[in-house]
C-alpha cells in the first residue's frame, strides 16, 4: 500500500512528498516535532503531545500554523488514509523556507509535514517480554561543535538574540566564562601586548579553515598568536577583537556587550590582517 504524507495542506504519496532545499529544518535543524502512538486507529496522549508541541514552538518563536481543531482533522485523516490500526504519527514543523541565514527570517511561514506508519505491536510485545540491553554513553548532546553539522539551532537562537540587541554576532562562553567561538565564526582578541588570543582546537569549537589561514598570515606578519582560552572579561578590555569565517573573512569586533573595544573603530592590527587575508585568498583562489 502506498503511504500518504501531509505537506503544507496537501495529502500526497510519500514518494512525491517534498520540502524545499531552503527549508530551515533542513538547513539549520530549525524545527520541532512530535510523535503520537496510534492504538486501534486512535491517537494516544493527544493533549500531552499537543501541549508540548505548543511549548516547543513558543520557545523557538515559531507561530503555530494550524488550530488544534484543524490539526486534529489532519492527524485523523492521515490515520484513515494510511489505514493505520496500530502505529504512529510523526509531525514536524519548521520555521519555513528562507534564503540561508542564521537570523530568523522575517516573512517565512512554518512548514508542516506529517507522516504515519503501522507498527507491529505483536513484535513489540515480544521484545518487551525479553527486555532490552543498554550501554552507557556520556551525555554530550549539542557538545560536538567540532563537527560542522547542520544542527545549528543553538547558533541561530544566539544570533537572533544578538540581532534583538542591535548586534550581529555572539561570543559564546563556557561554564568558566571563557570564550569558545562565535555564532557562525571563530573568535579572537588582541591583548594590550599586541598578541592574538584564540581558543585552541582541543576545545569544543569548529576548526575554521579561515582560522588556519589567519594564523599563518599573522605569523608571516610577525604578530604573535597564542592558542589559549580568553575570558569574557579579557575580551571586554581587549585592544582589538575580531571573528573569522569563510564569508566574513576577518571581521573586526568593536563592541562586546556594553564595552567598546579600543576607540570603537577597527584597530590597526585587525585592519592589516583583513587586508592580508583578502590579498592571500585572492591570490590562492583557483
Ligand atoms: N560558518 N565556527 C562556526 C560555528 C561556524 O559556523 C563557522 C563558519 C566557523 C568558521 O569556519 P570557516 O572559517 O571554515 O568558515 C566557525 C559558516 C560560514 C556559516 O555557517 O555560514
Amino acid at each position: 500500500m502506498s503511504r500518504i504524507a501531509y505537506v503544507d495542506g496537501v495529502y500526497l504519496p510519500r514518494s512525491q512528498a517534498a520540502v524545499s532545499i531552503e527549508d530551515r529544518g533542513f538547513q539549520f535543524a530549525d524545527a520541532v516535532y512530535e510523535v503520537w502512538s496510534v492504538f486501534g486507529g486512535r491517537l494516544a496522549d493527544l493533549d500531552g503531545h499537543l501541549v508540548r508541541l505548543q511549548r516547543s514552538l513558543r520557545e523557538l518563536a515559531i507561530p503555530m500554523p494550524m488550530t488544534r481543531a484543524s490539526l486534529l482533522i489532519v492527524l485523523k485523516e492521515l490515520i484513515r488514509r494510511n489505514k493505520i490500526y496500530n502505529g504512529m504519527v510523526y509531525l514536524q514543523i519548521s520555521r519555513g523556507v528562507a534564503a540561508r541565514d542564521h537570523f530568523f527570517p522575517e516573512n517565512s511561514f512554518p512548514t508542516v509535514v506529517i507522516t504515519a506508519k503501522s507498527v507491529d505491536f505483536v513484535a513489540a510485545a515480544k521484545k518487551a517480554e525479553a527486555g532490552i540491553k543498554v550501554i552507557t554513553v556520556e551525555d554530550n548532546r549539542w557538545g560536538r561543535c567540532d563537527i560542522k553539522t547542520v544542527g545549528l539551532l543553538p547558533n541561530c537562537m544566539a544570533k537572533e538574540k544578538a540581532k534583538e540587541q542591535g548586534a550581529s554576532e555572539v561570543f559564546f562562553f563556557d561554564r568558566d566564562g571563557m570564550v569558545t567561538e562565535a555564532g557562525s565564526s571563530n573568535a579572537y582578541i588582541i591583548n594590550q601586548k599586541g598578541e592574538i588570543l584564540t581558543r585552541s582546537l582541543e576545545a569544543n569549537i569548529l576548526a575554521g579553515i579561515t582560522r588556519f589561514n589567519l594564523i599563518d598570515i599573522a605569523k608571516e606578519l610577525g604578530i604573535p598568536v597564542i592558542e589559549r582560552a580568553f575570558s569574557v572579561d579579557e575580551a571586554k578590555v581587549a585592544r582589538e577583537a575580531f571573528v573569522t569565517a569563510a564569508t566574513a573573512f576577518v571581521m573586526p569586533v568593536v563592541q562586546v556587550d556594553n564595552c567598546v573595544i579600543g576607540n570603537g573603530k577597527p584597530g590597526d592590527i585587525v585592519t592589516r590582517l583583513r587586508a592580508a587575508y583578502i590579498e592571500k585568498a585572492l591570490k590562492s583562489a583557483i
